[in-house]
């Protein structure tokens, strides 16, 4: 897979002995970076959809940190840059307005700008899809970090899921179910830590299919965004992107019409949200694969569903990482299960 010969697409701006190659390389070290940095190394760009207006990717800075460690490790050299962030829970009428607009805001940044590769860092519903719809129109080597789920909720020694509580909230409130002073202590118990949205909504959605699709490192969709493993595989990403750009593997090489079918029968069986349906399409319109209503029916209207998850079922993203109780019959305890072990 090794394209060791090939020329780093970076050094059409860094590599040139002329006024274009002096400008390139003079302006980036004004940040302090020596000029053997970006010489003739992969230079990956950290595509960061932090926002403090998008509360679910408010830790994305760090991430970013950590990301650019693992791309040193490697021997690449890392640039961040924002992008274009679509937050659920403030926007207004609905983020889903503009995620082609955000998708086409990070095809340009990449395209426009001297990278090898890229690290898309994602986290609530929109930003995993225009992030990675944009990064497809451009076809380098690409790799999904999610942010990961928030902790479960707790709440008078039960659990709520962030969305699936929220929807419930105006039922509770005109049945006089929910006092104020309930309604402020469920809010501040309901999102506990950093993290996206933990239930099988779309966001946990969406960093399984872009796990399903083969554009993370295996196993870090569900992992929570404060959980340390997490950030081991965030920093392990960074190692990961660098050898990807010598061996040349493109979004294209992995994006195939056989990873969208993986990723299709794996939503069936978590239980996914039926926004993947409108997302995953324009992610395969953008990288050349043909994808229609009937495939989703066709792959997965047989596959069963495995997961008790919220919305259509009882636990959160954290019990789907790390399930406790019994495995047998799922109950939260094994004092109230009647399995045997
Ligand atoms: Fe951001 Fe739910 S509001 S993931």
């Amino acid at each position: 897979m090794s394209n060791k010969n090939k020329k780093l697409r970076s050094q059409g701006w860094f590599g040139g002995m002329n006024k274009r190659g002096f400008l390139h390389r003079s302006w980036l070290r004004n940040q302090g970076y020596p000029t053997y940095l970006f010489q003739n190394r992969p230079v990956i760009g950290i595509c960061n959809t932090w926002s403090e207006l998008t509360p679910c990717n408010g830790h994305l800075r760090e991430f970013a940190e950590i990301v650019k460690k693992g791309v040193l490790e490697a021997g690449g050299f890392p640039l961040e840059f924002p992008v274009t962030s679509l937050g659920e829970t403030v926007m207004r009428p609905t983020a889903m307005l503009f995620r082609n607009l955000a998708s086409m805001d990070v095809e340009e940044s990449i395209r426009a700008n001297p990278l090898d590769g890229v690290v898309l860092l994602t986290g609530c519903d929109k930003t995993t899809p225009s992030t990675l719809m944009g990064a497809c129109s451009v076809n380098l080597p690409t790799i999904v970090v999610p942010g990961g789920p928030m902790l479960n909720g707790k709440f008078k020694g039960g659990e709520i899921g962030s969305g699936t509580f929220v929807w419930q909230i105006k039922e509770k409130r005109k049945r006089g179910e929910l006092s104020d002073e309930d309604l402020l202590e469920a809010e501040i118990c309901s999102a506990r830590s950093s993290g996206h949205c933990m239930t099988m909504g779309t966001a946990s959605t969406m960093a399984c299919m872009v796990e399903t699709l083969g554009l993370t490192l295996p196993g870090i969709a569900a992992i929570p965004a404060v959980d340390s493993r997490k950030k081991a595989l965030a920093r392990i990403s960074g190692k990961r992107i660098v050898d990807m750009v010598k061996e040349d593997l493109k979004l294209s090489d992995i994006l195939t019409r056989q990873a969208f079918e993986n990723a299709i029968i794996s939503n069936a069986a978590i239980g996914g949200s039926t926004n993947f349906i409108i997302h995953l399409q324009a992610i395969a319109g953008r990288i050349g694969v043909d994808l229609k209503l009937e495939d989703f029916d066709h792959l997965g209207s047989k596959i069963p569903l495995l997961v008790n998850l919220q919305p259509s079922g009882e636990y959160l993203m954290e019990d789907f990482f790390t399930p406790e109780g019994c495995r047998l019959c799922s109950k939260r305890s094994k004092t109230t299960c009647t399995c045997t072990p």
